[in-house]
């Protein structure tokens, strides 16, 4: 087995209190950085036809996905994050796999909202846990930019955080927002799924499948299907150590405990409709 992990995680040299809980969760060893974990990862790969096809990947993260994707031969795999180190750690998990030497490659250090890439350069757009960290003007400019570099008919995999149910009051989806943020550290904005539908289909997508699971990211079940027992035990020591960390996961935790019956992951596969 290649040596893939990069030593440094994104935002490690800043303080522990205002790190992104997703690097947070990264520091201490955490992989799937997603809210519906790898179950809803490999529910969207199942939807889509990657062998032999152009695949961009937004925001690949710690590259979990990237490994999935380059394990199913599409002809090119383009990354796409605005994290310096996150790019780093997956131009070395890249290098690291002279078995995926058939896929084009390439990792591009820019703005989900403004890739530089060409129109209609790819077949398949994928992009997990980073459209719920968008206000809304971000999250409608991200969805126009994957619309644009997609060739007709081509497909926009989006993994996120959903509140529910789709009825939800604005005042208690406001109060989670407002919770989630100061405790993740992030603009969470999560929305209902007929939010979510809508932003999709004005930016010119319709809505093919879709996907709801539990938001149990921290729960022990989620934590074993998603990290493997190595890597819950590997978790829990380095939480161990972390005194300040430990806190920052603990309060994350309480949150999605305390709203659970409020917030799901979700998995949308998107087509581009044709003009
Ligand atoms: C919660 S992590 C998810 C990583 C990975 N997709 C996963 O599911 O494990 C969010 C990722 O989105 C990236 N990101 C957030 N906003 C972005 C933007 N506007 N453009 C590109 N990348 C972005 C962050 O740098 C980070 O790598």
């Amino acid at each position: 087995m290649p040596h893939t992990q990069h030593p440094h995680t994104p935002e490690s040299d800043r303080p522990v209190e205002s790190q992104g809980g997703h690097w947070i969760l990264a520091s201490v060893g955490k992989k799937v950085l997603r809210p519906g974990g790898r179950e809803t990862t490999d529910w969207l790969l199942s939807k889509l036809n990657l062998a032999g096809a152009d695949v961009v990947e937004i925001a690949p993260g710690l590259g979990t996905t990237a490994r999935l994707l380059l394990d199913a031969h599409p002809a090119t795999y383009t990354a796409l994050d605005q994290d310096r180190d996150a790019c780093e750690q997956v131009a070395h998990l890249l290098r690291s796999h002279p078995e995926w030497g058939g896929t084009q490659q390439k990792v591009y250090h820019v703005s989900a909202s403004d890739t530089g890439l060409p129109d209609g350069c790819a077949d398949i757009v994928i992009g997990e846990a980073m459209l719920t960290m968008q206000g809304a003007k971000a999250k409608r400019a991200i969805m126009a930019e994957a619309h644009r570099i997609l060739r007709p008919g081509g497909f926009y995999a989006i993994h996120e955080m959903a509140l529910t149910p789709d009825d939800l009051p604005e005042e208690i989806a406001t109060a989670i927002r407002r919770r989630l943020a100061q405790v993740i550290k992030v603009n969470a904005r999560p929305l209902t799924r007929p939010e979510w539908t809508e932003v999709a289909t004005e930016a010119g997508f319709t809505v093919t499948d879709n996907f709801t699971t539990t938001m149990s990211l921290l729960e022990p079940r989620r934590l074993l299907a998603d990290e493997g027992p190595l890597g819950v035990a590997t978790m829990m020591m380095n939480l161990a150590r972390k005194p300040e960390v430990r806190r920052r996961v603990l309060a994350m935790r309480a949150t999605f405990t305390e709203y659970r019956d409020y917030l799901a992951g979700m998995g949308m596969v998107l087509q581009k409709r044709e003009p």
